[in-house]
């Protein structure tokens, strides 16, 4: 033991010694030194410290990436399940809307309740193939214009609304309005609020021809026919029946020649003709033509079967130098569209 304690003694007095022969400042620099090492000494503990939770927050930044990144999977996974869904929500309604139109036409024509026709123009029992191309006269059905034109009027309707063409629909001769109908029905099943369907006749038949000013007209009979002659308020209840009578429906009551010129129509986009006679269709070109849009439709109703109204048509064309091809529906009607000053095809 006194072994030991003498050769620690002497360790002491060793490394003491040879400062004390020293200056003082070359023991206060040493002291100094001493002091920064341990200062140094702190620092580096505290660096360590520091990078020690540097590295936590690290750990921490990289869970919540690894949390953000299956949170954004899981959206993306949801948003293209909702795209899904959306999409087979729109075929959906698109079906459900085709099914609404089909009973309506159905309905409209009489098909569905195997109406019988007026007998008229010598037929009695219901055929489906005259009911098809409107060659009989239906005895409750509320138009006459058979299925094919029926379902014309709706493939220019939806392709109105499809390509954005302003305007309103409007027929002129609606005898039971079945034609006004079905137009009303197609802005409803697609939920559009800002058009209207316009409705012009006497509703009391067709006029009597004045030759004196339209020859073509000479020999007309229409005039004749009570079973043309139906009255505002019945074809007003018909809309009833179906739903689809609202204020996006307005009657113009009266002679064409009176009515249409000054009629309170701004813009059309479907301008369908159904008056028989030459008088009726050249006035309603005169009057409306003017106001459909570019890339709007005509329809003419009688093109095939009345040649007053063909006469018409052809006069009106002539008169405007309007160029347009005439496309077929049913080998009684036509339509045409007015050129939008595009190169679509018609
Ligand atoms: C063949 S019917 C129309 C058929 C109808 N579009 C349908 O869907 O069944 C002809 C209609 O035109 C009307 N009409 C014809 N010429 C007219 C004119 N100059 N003025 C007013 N109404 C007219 C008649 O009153 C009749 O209701």
């Amino acid at each position: 033991m006194n072994g030991k304690l003498h050769s620690l003694a002497t360790r002491l007095l060793d490394a003491v010694d040879p400062l004390l022969g020293k200056p003082r400042w070359y023991r206060r620099e040493l002291a100094r030194a001493v002091a920064e090492r341990g200062m140094l000494a702190d620092a580096r503990l505290q660096l360590i410290e520091q990078i020690h939770k540097l590295a936590a927050s690290h750990r921490q930044l990289a869970d919540n990436h690894q949390r953000l990144a299956d949170n954004h999977q899981s959206l993306a996974d949801n948003h293209q399940e909702l795209a899904n869904r959306l999409q087979a929500l729109a075929k959906d309604r698109y079906r459900l809307i085709d099914r609404y139109l089909v009973l309506l036409q159905d309905c409209l024509t009489g098909s569905i309740y195997e109406d019988p026709p007026l007998n008229t123009l010598g037929q009695e029992s219901f055929d489906p193939v005259l009911r098809q191309y409107g060659w009989d006269w239906p005895s409750r059905a509320h138009t006459m214009i058979g299925r094919a034109r029926l379902a014309n009027i709706r493939t220019l309707a939806e392709r109105v609304l499809r390509e954005e063409i302003p305007g309103d629909f409007i027929e002129t001769g609606v005898w039971r309005g079945g034609a006004c109908i079905l137009m009303r029905g197609v802005l409803n099943a697609f939920g559009i609020h800002d058009r209207r369907v316009w409705l012009a006749d006497s509703f009391e038949g067709l006029p009597p021809p004045d030759a004196g000013r339209f020859p073509a007209d000479a020999n007309d009979t229409f005039h004749t026919f009570v079973e043309l002659a139906v009255g505002l308020e019945e074809v007003k209840r018909n809309f009833e029946k179906y739903g689809l009578l609202d204020d996006q429906v307005r009657f113009l009551k009266g002679w064409f020649r009176d009515t249409l010129p000054g009629a309170p129509v701004e813009r059309l986009a479907l301008l369908r003709l159904d008056g028989d006679m030459y008088e009726s269709t050249i006035i309603a070109l005169e009057s409306l033509y003017g106001k459909l849009s570019p890339g709007g439709f005509v329809i003419i109703d009688d093109y095939h079967v009345v040649e007053g109204c063909r006469q018409a048509v052809h006069d009106f064309m002539t008169a405007g130098a309007i160029v347009a091809d005439l496309h077929e529906i049913d080998g009684v009607g036509v339509y045409w569209r007015k050129p939008d000053g595009t190169d679509s095809p018609a």
